[in-house]
């Protein structure tokens, strides 16, 4: 769980985050549309159509893609918050491991984005990079990470989703 929030800086690291469980090995987009990817080198996907989301993402990269176990992995990222984001937004994260849930949990937005040494309001364009190094061990499988980000509203600010193999 530290490790978690200590890696969700971004305002979708959740995601990348939990790839830090994961460790390298064959990440690849879920089956979905393409305009449910989301641009960069990436796994990620959109949960659903994102030109409904407050947040604009013109790109997410790591690398390198996939993320190597026991390396450091470099996290760029860049997107536009179209409305103030404000306090007590949050971010639902869930990481499943097969059909077992690891992870469950809801995490302060603005709390994450003091990681990349940004507060809450968020608004306009951002841009974000993060150097993490990846533990070593990974248990085999497949794992599923959700990150869903609301306003304190219940607004969607994004919602991101990886499915993630290792052998
Ligand atoms: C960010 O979004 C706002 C609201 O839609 C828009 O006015 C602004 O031009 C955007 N900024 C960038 C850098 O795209
Ligand atoms: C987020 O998680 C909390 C706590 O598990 C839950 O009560 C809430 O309904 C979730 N929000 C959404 C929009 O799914």
């Amino acid at each position: 769980m530290k490790l978690i929030l200590s890696l969700t800086p971004l305002f979708l690291s959740t995601l990348v985050a939990s790839k830090s469980l994961l460790f390298g090995g064959n990440q690849q987009h879920p089956l979905a549309d393409d305009n449910l990817l989301v641009p960069g080198d990436n796994p990620l996907t959109f949960c659903a159509d994102p030109s409904d989301y407050l947040l604009t993402i013109d790109n997410v990269d790591l690398d390198p893609n996939p993320p190597q176990k026991g390396k450091a992995l470099t996290i760029k990222a860049k997107g536009n918050f179209t409305v103030k984001v404000e306090k007590d937004a949050y971010i639902n994260l869930s990481v499943k491991y097969g059909v077992i849930t690891l992870i469950n949990t809801k995490a302060d937005l603005c709390d994450q984005m003091k990681e990349v040494d940004e507060s809450c309001p968020l608004e306009g364009a951002k841009d974000f990079t993060k150097d993490v190094t990846l533990p070593k061990e990974i248990p085999r499988g497949t794992y599923t990470v959700l990150a869903d980000v609301y306003t304190k509203d219940d607004e969607q600010v994004t919602c991101l989703k990886a499915t993630a193999h290792f052998s």
